[in-house]
């Protein structure tokens, strides 16, 4: 009996087609599933821990990680959590043009981190002032109270980066 329904449950949301090996009936079977997983992960998420689409969308697609090298601006940030987080930027013409991120922590610091960088591509020093952990947070639509420290580690290391940048375009050239 039990067979019979899960066959027919099968057949209802599969249906066979004539032509279609039965491989790419079950690989179809299996990607639909794995979409239902993560549908159903996204639903228990959202209701049961605050965070926002945005934020969920990108915990399974964390843009921007890595690192950039020779930076024009850098900064480490250890928050109090313990955990750390790094933010590398490069400038053209005053701009950022690229931004990256890389952490040791939490699921929510990597989507903190990946915020990060992307609201800083394009902005000017001056523009960078307002990507704070507040404004993060808002981009990712929301977070759970204890793990919104992650969006300020991001804000305050991208900060820091913008300092770094600036003690560099500010300092004298070193004597010859
Ligand atoms: Fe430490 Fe998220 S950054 S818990």
């Amino acid at each position: 009996m039990f067979m019979t329904v899960k066959t027919g449950f099968i057949e209802a949301r599969w249906p066979h087609k004539e032509g279609v090996p039965l491989q790419d009936r079950i690989s179809a079977m299996a990607e639909d599933l794995k979409d239902d997983v993560k549908n159903l992960q996204k639903e228990i998420l959202l209701k049961n821990d605050g965070y926002g689409v945005p934020a969920f969308d990108r915990m399974l697609n964390p843009l921007y990680r890595g690192t950039l090298g020779d930076p024009d601006g850098y900064a480490r940030v250890t928050g109090p959590c313990g955990d750390t987080m790094e933010i590398f930027l490069r400038f053209d013409n005053d701009q950022i043009n690229e931004a990256a991120f890389e952490t040791d922590g939490c699921g929510s610091s990597a989507v903190c981190g990946s915020f990060a960088a992307e609201m800083a591509i394009g902005k000017t020093p001056d523009e960078l002032l307002d990507v704070t952990g507040d404004r993060i947070l808002k981009k990712m639509g929301g977070a759970p109270e204890k793990e919104q420290h992650c969006a300020h580690l991001a804000g305050e290391t991208l900060q820091e980066a913008l300092s770094s940048y600036m003690v560099k375009i500010t300092s004298p050239l070193p004597k010859k």
